[in-house]
């Protein structure tokens, strides 16, 4: 059942706020097969416990939904040394009870690479149910306990989601070194495996057999020489996610999130998904598994390992609810989260256009956060019910013009010489809001007052950050989208993943170029981004040809470029070198004077 059958339970939850209601409505929820998160979090990056108190040892895990179960399956160590693979399992995300070891080392070590013997390495188990056999199938990175040489997968079977799984056989796929992997069933039950090879500098994507017992010879090479590993693959509607680390070993490095629409095709590298700080170590953590949320349309989860690398048994684990709405996946940070979050941001819906007398939210194209009014201030924020601004769009009868009243209130979004606020309703033209749809069907919102248009203070993506209103120019990035909350209105929607919208227009991702531009014009350095480096400041360092620092800056773009300039640089050839949103670029520039 998804939201939509829900919407009149939650109706009575948005009005109803008193804990005779909340409790009737988790109550009525659960029965309904819903999940009930009720007063648990999750905390990122601490020691998680099972529900006999011990500590959870499942790293560089997977996922497996069955029968209102999740089933966790993760890389059981002990220090350092690999034991076999734990696999606990929990209704809500956050209660895990251990069912102890899912595949046990057994057996002698054979020199055939054919065993599962103690001492072997056996890492980032993911675990698929095979319908046509009826079994469940694990993979793994196998090593042979020395080094990551061996570079192989494990293959293992069981009659029972939990098991014990034993050892169909390891294996080089079509020959090729395997280390970081994972499974992933695609909707018409085509499984695939996606695995680090070529020495780590390109991903392998191979078509499983149809028992998922091996890889079949129908591969291809995705992310060829950019080493990546860490694979995390989800899919929605016809759009596959795959989310990824760079390779420096147990250290975090900046993520990736791409997407497709054709798994063994081109991907769309969209760059580091994470938006908060620490983005460039994607929060200290190495992704692991995306997964899907059940209960909700539009609902997916990073998980990651924050690796421990003197232990790997204490490693701890972050995840996140994946960002979904503007049609980029984005990470955001949450130092603990309760699953039932997903209630908004599956509920938030973009509306398919703007009708008179409709009550939508603006969400920032930049930040998914949904403007807000907190301590009497415009500005956008994670979802919160109570501080989210529905707006009565009103149309004046000038073309894409409407004021915007507070649903509820009789207040106006009202526009001054540089910022927003909601004052009460009057007939002049700061009251007025010129929204012009753009191709990626999020609108630059103008005032006709003087043609400034909706921004956000320094470009920030940041919880809190304020509204503002700024000269537009043509590199602005600053749009909003029209959303609508679903649990109290039916609108037509236009879903970013939908495959086309409900005119039948081909709905197009919104691409976001990850890498800035660096040129030298007129004797200075302009550095050039897309949104991705408005976020937070870009670092610059310029060093001379014998590889000595010259100067180190820090800059913030505004609107889409940076411009520094260097006088005290003497005629000659420089290498400059930009890190924007976790990414390094570097070029050679020729100074002359
Ligand atoms: C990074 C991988 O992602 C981990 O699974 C593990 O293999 C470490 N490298 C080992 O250095």
């Amino acid at each position: 059942m998804t939201t939509a059958g829900l919407r009149p339970l939650m109706d009575m939850f948005m009005i109803k706020t008193n804990k005779f209601f909340l409790s009737a409505v988790i109550l009525v929820v659960a029965a309904l097969g819903q999940p009930a998160y009720g007063a648990g979090r999750i905390y990122n990056g601490s020691a998680w416990r099972d529900t006999d108190g011990n500590a959870i040892n499942a790293h560089g895990g997977g996922m497996y939904y069955e029968n209102g179960y999740y089933y966790w399956f993760g890389e059981n160590r002990r220090g350092m040394r690999s034991y076999g693979v734990s696999v606990y399992r929990s209704e809500d995300l956050m209660n895990w009870e251990s069912l102890g070891l899912a595949l046990t080392p057994t057996g002698d070590k054979k020199n055939t690479l054919q065993d599962i013997a103690e001492g072997r390495t056996i890492e980032r188990p993911k675990v698929i149910k095979c319908e046509k056999t009826g079994k469940y199938v694990m993979w793994a990175h196998w090593e042979d306990g020395n080094d990551y040489s061996k570079a192989r997968v494990m293959i293992a079977q069981a009659d029972k989601v939990e098991g014990p799984y034993s050892l169909v056989r390891t294996l080089r796929p079509n020959g090729a070194e395997s280390r970081d992997q994972t499974v992933f069933v695609d909707s018409d039950g085509t499984g695939y495996h996606f695995s680090s090879s070529e020495d780590n500098m390109t991903m392998h994507l191979a078509v499983l057999s149809d028992d998922y017992l091996i890889p079949t010879e129908n591969w291809t090479r995705i992310f060829a020489g950019k080493q990546y590993e860490a694979p995390a693959i989800m899919k929605i509607n016809g759009t596959y996610i795959g989310f990824f680390s760079g390779c420096t070993g147990w250290r975090p490095n900046p993520g990736h999130v791409a997407t497709t629409r054709n798994l063994m095709g081109e991907w769309n590298d969209l760059g580091n998904p994470c938006v908060d700080a620490n983005a460039e170590t994607t929060y200290t953590s190495q992704p692991t598994y995306a997964l899907k949320v059940e209960g909700y349309d539009y609902a997916y989860m990073y998980m990651g390992d924050r690796w421990n690398s003197s232990n790997v048994e204490t490693s701890t684990y972050v995840w996140l609810p994946v960002m979904l709405r503007t049609g980029v996946p984005f990470l955001r940070w949450f130092d603990s989260w309760n699953p039932s979050m997903f209630e908004t941001l599956d509920a938030i819906r973009r509306a398919e256009s703007i009708s008179d007398g409709n009550t939508y939210v603006l969400l920032s194209r930049m930040a998914d956060r949904i403007v807000s009014l907190n301590d009497n201030k415009l500005c956008l924020l994670d979802d919160d019910d109570a501080r989210m601004l529905n707006f009565v769009f009103e149309a004046t009868g000038e073309s894409d013009t409407y004021k915007l009243r507070r649903d509820g209130g009789d207040d106006y979004l009202t526009a001054s010489s540089s910022g927003v606020s909601l004052q009460p309703g009057d007939d002049t033209v700061s009251q007025k809001w010129v929204l012009e749809r753009q191709s990626d069907n999020f609108y630059i919102v103008s005032s006709p007052k003087d043609g400034k248009i909706l921004s956000v203070r320094d470009a920030s993506m940041a919880n809190g950050a304020e509204l503002e209103l700024i000269p537009r120019t043509g590199a602005s990035k600053a749009r909003f989208g029209v959303y609508f909350d679903s649990r109290r209105f039916d609108y037509p929607e236009n879903s970013p993943w939908g495959e086309r919208n409900s005119s039948g227009v081909e709905n197009v991702l919104n691409e976001r170029s990850s890498m800035p531009v660096i040129s030298y014009e007129n004797g200075k350095l302009i550095v050039r981004v897309e949104e991705s480096a408005s976020r937070r400041p870009i670092a610059v360092t310029l060093y001379d040809l014998g590889g000595r620092v010259v100067a180190v800056d820090s800059v913030m773009a505004v609107d889409g470029t940076a411009v520094l300039e260097y006088p005290s640089c003497r005629s000659g050839m420089y290498i400059v070198k930009v890190v924007d949103n976790g990414q390094p670029v570097s070029m050679k520039i020729a100074v002359s004077k």
